[in-house]
């Protein structure tokens, strides 16, 4: 028996596990390209080219890369950092608490900052992170997100760059997952179990 506890978050690789479901397509890569490309001009207007990227892992990391390389084309020359966040709770609803698991390295006092995410859901990660930054020293924290889903706000945060608005769907792809497959998609979809 071994003597490692065990959590959702960190079971030991399993090579005979395989993608739970199927996956239906709800924005296709070429949807979301057209979307990131739009987002990049609207932030590099209204931001400029010196700019400080603060990524939340692990979600944001595909949508991260894409509008990074699309902000490029604007002649946005960002820093980039990445902080992992998670929140604690009992089963599905979480408690509302925060908290940083790996943070940034980089001194954030007087940058402006685009605070980017995979989805605003409660508004509690954002809230948090947004206030962390603030703290810090950052003169403007803006946030950006992939997916809003306005309807499960918990807490009132609105996005300044949203990609796309959405319904309450659990939505897989594009860095999004489902028990930690499906991040690998290049598009976003829903998943069905039948
Ligand atoms: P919140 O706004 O604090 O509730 O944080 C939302 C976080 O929950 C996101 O960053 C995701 O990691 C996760 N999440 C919420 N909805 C979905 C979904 O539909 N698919 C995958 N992850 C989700
Ligand atoms: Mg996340």
């Amino acid at each position: 028996m071994s003597d490692k506890p065990t959590s959702p978050t960190s079971t030991a690789f399993d090579a005979t596990r395989r993608p739970p479901g199927t996956v239906e397509v709800m924005y296709s890569a070429a949807e979301i390209g057209a979307r990131v490309g739009a987002l990049a001009a609207e932030i590099a207007d209204t931001l400029g080219p010196e700019i400080m990227v603060v990524a939340v892992l692990k979600g944001s990391f595909v949508f991260t890369a894409d509008l990074l390389r699309a902000l490029h084309h604007h002649g946005v020359h960002p820093r980039i950092d990445f902080m992992t966040l998670s929140s604690y709770g009992t089963g599905t609803e979480s408690s509302g608490k925060v908290a940083v698991t790996k943070d940034i390295s980089d001194d954030v006092r007087g940058a402006k900052i685009l605070l980017i995410d995979d989805i605003l859901e409660s508004g509690r990660t954002l809230a948090f992170a947004r206030e962390l930054l603030r703290d810090r020293g950052a003169e403007q924290v803006q946030l950006c997100v992939l997916l809003d889903k306005p309807e499960k706000r918990k807490i009132e945060v609105d996005a300044d760059y949203v990609g796309f608005s959405i319904g309450d769907a659990f939505v897989v792809g594009y860095g999004l997952d489902y028990a930690h497959y499906y991040r690998e998609l290049p598009y976003i979809g829903t998943i069905s179990t039948e």
